[in-house]
């Protein structure tokens, strides 16, 4: 089998992105462009990203993307084995832009369309990056999801745990806002926790020691917001020390969970895992990766992250996750579409829906 050539698009939320990634049938990648533009600008006025701002905010600029991403790989559309597109989890608006662009293309240039869930190209970009083999626990951290999983093969999740309440990014996000930091909140949590003290708030570790891997940060968040109006008006420093006080509670929790989802990994697989990896918008985050490093090297198991341009949102995982896909010989129909709720382990999302 010869290399596939991928052309994958990403709009699910507030970057507009557009790659061509090669696969060999070994798995060897090749990234061969990887162009994004990020929407922070449009959005950075109304602290926050605004769906409908975003979808006509992709239709304007994703066709210049895409020729952009073919420009720099120096390939035309006849040369693709095959077009992916985020068809969800997202902003509903920017999915069906990104989604309905990748049918056109694979109609026109007559070749297969691949309908990749986000949340797949995240779980399958250490792949990318690294080689990882199947199965190995997958911590995925984005703005809108908190999960441990078992990635046992391309199309195969089973959750082992996820968030009761925020997603850890949404904390950021969250605890940003309070602070008046703007948007996005995450790299000015990161940025501002730089400058300060992580000892001189002692906040709640929430479900630290629990046995069944899962997450709650909404106490954590408003022991932040309790401390920050005894504080108000705050000083600089104030907010640095604060940054840092959360900050450092989120990477001692997610240490603890993860090594949970390490012990629920081996309980439910009865084997060990590959390779920890890390993906999503939060992996970004320099202290939580260099934290998991040490928790990887504790369960004498592999570590692979993403470099931070891979670990946010981009079109070379949805290209990969395409490819992928498409080397198993899985395609999707035209009339495929998007979904703006998209589990990556439905009987786990059944059954939490069940209990709710
Ligand atoms: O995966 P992503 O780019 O988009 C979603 O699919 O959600 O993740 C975005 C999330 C946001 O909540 C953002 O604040 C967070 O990732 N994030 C970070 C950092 N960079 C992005 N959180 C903490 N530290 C960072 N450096
Ligand atoms: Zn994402």
């Amino acid at each position: 089998m010869a290399d596939l050539l991928v052309l994958g698009i990403e709009t699910t939320c507030d970057e507009t992105s557009a790659a061509v990634v090669a696969r060999s049938p070994s798995g060897a990648s090749d990234i061969r462009s990887n162009v994004i533009r990020s929407q922070v600008e449009i959005h950075s006025p109304y602290g926050g990203v605004v769906p409908e701002i975003a979808a006509r905010a992709h239709v304007e600029i994703l066709d210049h993307v895409i020729a952009e991403a073919m420009r720099q790989a120096n390939v035309a559309f006849s040369e693709l084995s095959g077009v992916a597109a985020a068809a969800g989890p997202g902003l509903i608006g920017g999915v069906i832009v990104g989604l309905t662009t990748a049918k056109a293309i694979a109609l026109a240039a007559k070749k297969p369309l691949v309908a990749v869930n986000h949340l797949e190209a995240h779980a399958l970009t250490a792949r990318l990056t690294d080689g990882v083999a199947f199965p190995y626990l997958l911590l995925l951290v984005s703005g809108g999801h908190t999960q441990l999983l078992a990635v046992e093969d391309v199309g195969r999740y089973t959750r082992l745990g996820t968030t009761l309440d925020d997603a850890v990014g949404e904390a950021f996000d969250k605890v940003a806002k309070m602070l008046s930091l703007p948007y996005p909140g995450g790299p000015q949590v990161e940025a501002q926790a730089k400058l300060g003290y992580a000892s001189r708030f002692a906040f709640p570790r929430p479900m630290l020691g629990r046995r069944e891997p899962d997450f709650s940060l909404s106490g954590l968040k408003t022991a932040v917001r309790l401390e920050a109006d005894r504080l108000a008006p705050l000083s600089d420093d104030d907010v640095a020390d604060l940054c840092a006080s959360f900050q450092a509670a989120v990477v001692d929790l997610i240490a603890d969970r993860v090594r949970a989802g390490a012990r629920a990994f081996r309980d439910r697989l009865g084997r060990g895992p590959t390779a920890l990896v890390v993906a999503g918008g939060v992996a970004a985050n320099t202290m939580i990766r260099e934290s998991l490093a040490k928790v990887a090297a504790e369960l004498n198991i592999r570590y692979a992250v993403p470099s931070p341009a891979l670990c946010t949102d981009n079109g070379a995982m949805i290209a990969w996750a395409g490819a992928e896909r498409l080397s198993r010989g899985i395609r999707d129909r035209l009339d495929i579409s998007p979904r703006a709720r998209w589990p990556l382990d439905p009987a786990a999302a059944a059954s939490a829906n069940a209990r709710a």
